[in-house]
């Protein structure tokens, strides 16, 4: 079994990864590079740069590491996972070539193309002039899209050639992410909801359903954020639906992988739509969503060390997950996700600390102060999504902090349901 752990990253996701390990018997020594001023009370927090892959490498093995889970793609986009092949250790994340299915658009969607896999029919443009010409024969909304990381906000939803011509003059003339084509998509209609699984090879172990919630302004308005709030499961999702999913998009796409020799092990994220003719892929990302990871693992009833250890070794093994339901709610910087101010005052009040996650503070001679845009996640849970939400917005509401906003309306669709 895993002992000795390190987690990679340091914000909500690694934080809740890092609470669910925690929690595990067989767990040695519990270590985070950089970690939080959450997780600091619960692992190690290395004062080291998580990117300078030579001295993550030279802490896990003075220290009989036995496990690495990354948190973010861009350690997987760099190799961090290759990086360790020549090692006893286990790293939970997929090697470069397979995090491709998440670092290039291009690719996956070839895989999906291939694979006969359900996915949004596209077009793929490299030069400003040909996608001008391109849009000119289209219907609106459509989705244009960065080909490349772009920190969650790569993507556009544009409703008219003005919004079209705008975004793709800042992806292919002024470059604002770096090079990278464009992907043009058809904009597809139907529920959107997140399906995780825990992938090894051709193994697959899926999470419950949940729903992000992308756009930054209530109702759904706004720019696409990295996602304001959250909750497990989704109602609108039947059981049959949940199948359907496994069996025409996240089975298919593991084998998919395996075939092109590109085997994944690590956390596999579906962003799914599901449209009247049944689950289409939005996209796919190579680890643990944020904030996915915050509302799942408080619902995983069973000891991810053992999960983890059990997958990776070809051992059968089947989680327990509560039936209970939870929702959690981003408080972001004012601004985010454009230009924000830094280093604000922020007092938890009498929140359980078990309710919040750390997605970007620090600590500053004892006090908790602001350190990025999604600042906290903070989360009720109960036996009903409308109990969920109330524990959760009391929670947010005895916060103190002058910059912080969130949305009001997290769940509000899913209570509908009847
Ligand atoms: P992505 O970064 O690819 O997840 O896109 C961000 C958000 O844009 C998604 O969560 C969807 O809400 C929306 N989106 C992306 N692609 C499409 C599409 N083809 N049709 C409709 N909405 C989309
Ligand atoms: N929740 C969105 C993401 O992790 O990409």
């Amino acid at each position: 079994m895993f002992k000795n752990i390190l987690i990679i990253g340091g914000g909500g996701r690694e934080h809740a990864i890092a609470k669910k390990i925690s929690e595990s018997n067989h767990l040695n020594n519990l270590y985070c590079i950089p970690g939080n001023p959450g997780t600091k009370n619960i692992a190690t927090n290395i004062d080291l740069d998580s990117f300078d892959f030579f001295k993550v490498k030279e802490f896990a093995i003075k220290n009989n590491i036995d496990l690495i889970i990354p948190g973010s793609e861009v350690y997987l986009a760099k190799g961090i996972t290759d990086y360790f092949s020549d090692t006893s250790i286990t790293v939970f994340g997929p090697t470069k070539d397979s995090a491709m299915i998440e670092s290039s658009k291009e690719f996956a969607k070839e895989i999906m193309k291939t694979y006969n896999i359900p996915t949004a029919k596209y077009e793929v443009l490299t030069s400003y002039l040909d996608a001008v010409e391109y849009i000119k024969s289209v219907t609106f909304p459509l989705v244009i899209k960065f080909d490349g990381l772009a920190g969650g906000k790569g993507v556009v939803i544009a409703e008219n050639l003005n919004e079209c011509v705008t975004a793709l003059k800042l992806m292919l003339e002024q470059r604002v992410y770096g090079k990278g084509n464009v992907l043009i998509e058809e904009f597809l209609e139907g529920i959107e909801f997140s399906l995780m699984a825990f992938v090894h090879n051709d193994k697959i172990i899926p999470m419950p359903t949940s729903q992000d919630h992308k756009r930054l302004l209530d109702n759904d308005l706004g720019p696409n954020t990295g996602g304001m709030g959250i909750y497990s499961p989704v109602p609108m999702i039947s059981e049959e639906m949940y199948q359907r999913t496994i069996d025409e998009i996240m089975i298919p796409t593991i084998k998919a992988l395996k075939s092109e020799n590109k085997s994944f092990s690590g956390f596999l994220y579906g962003g799914i739509m599901y449209t009247k003719t049944g689950p289409k892929v939005i996209e796919f990302n190579a680890r643990f969503g944020d904030p996915e990871a915050e509302i799942l693992l408080p619902r995983l009833k069973s000891d991810l060390i053992e999960l983890i250890y059990n997958l990776t070794n070809n051992i059968p093994y089947t989680p327990i997950w509560d039936n209970l339901h939870h929702l959690g709610i981003v408080m972001a910087s004012d601004g985010y996700p454009g230009v924000y101010k830094k280093e604000v005052l922020i007092d938890l009040g009498k929140v359980n600390y078990s309710d919040i996650f750390h997605m970007g503070t620090k600590n500053s001679e004892n006090k908790l102060l602001t350190n990025g845009g999604r600042v906290l996640f903070v989360r009720g849970k109960g036996k009903t999504l409308k109990d969920a939400c109330i524990t959760a917005y009391n929670n947010v509401k005895s916060i103190q902090c002058d910059n912080l906003i969130y949305r009001k309306d997290i769940g509000n669709k899913a209570l509908e349901v009847k």
